[in-house]
């Protein structure tokens, strides 16, 4: 068992699902937690939750400008990241003959060059420390 006592999480898409379920339990384990995800009253809400400090910093992960400000607003506040969780993403159901290959486009921006770039802001930061577990659960 990993022990999570004040070590500073990133979760992405927790404003909601499994995104808020997972800060909620790192936030138990004793860790820092920060919220990313497009929806300020979705992050509120998953704060609320969680008994230990947490950040909530809304953006949009499909901007670059928005990933930035995610890691700048972590490390001002707690100066490392220990932890990424690349978790927002979208879900895809129905038929596969009948879905567009606008909808495919969409869920691939989200679920895996988002994550991607996400994990490239970040490392850099994980490396001056040369640590740093990422985890892309359920990636399409
Ligand atoms: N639930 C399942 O059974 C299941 C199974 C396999 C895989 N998955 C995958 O696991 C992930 C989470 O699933 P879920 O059921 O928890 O879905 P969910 O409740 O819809 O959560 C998706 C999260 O991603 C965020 N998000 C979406 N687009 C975003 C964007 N452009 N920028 C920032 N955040 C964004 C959403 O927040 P905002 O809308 O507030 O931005 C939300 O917090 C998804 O990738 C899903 O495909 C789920």
């Amino acid at each position: 068992m990993v022990d999570l006592t004040d070590k500073v999480v990133l979760v992405t898409g927790a404003s909601s699902g499994i995104g808020a379920a997972m800060a909620r339990c790192f936030s138990r384990e004793g860790a820092y937690v920060a919220l990313t995800a497009r929806s300020r009253e979705g992050l509120h809400r998953t704060s609320k939750t969680c008994p230990g400090p947490t950040l909530e910093i809304p953006g949009d992960l499909l901007r670059s400008a928005d990933r930035e400000k995610i890691v700048d607003r972590i490390l001002e506040r707690w100066n490392r990241i220990d932890v990424l969780v690349n978790n927002a993403g979208l879900g895809m159901y129905g038929s596969f003959l009948e879905v567009t290959e606008e909808i495919w486009r969409r869920v691939f921006e989200i679920n895996l060059f988002a994550a991607m770039e996400m994990t490239r802001s970040v490392l850099p930061v994980m490396l001056e420390r040369d640590r740093g577990p990422i985890f892309s659960p359920a990636r399409s």
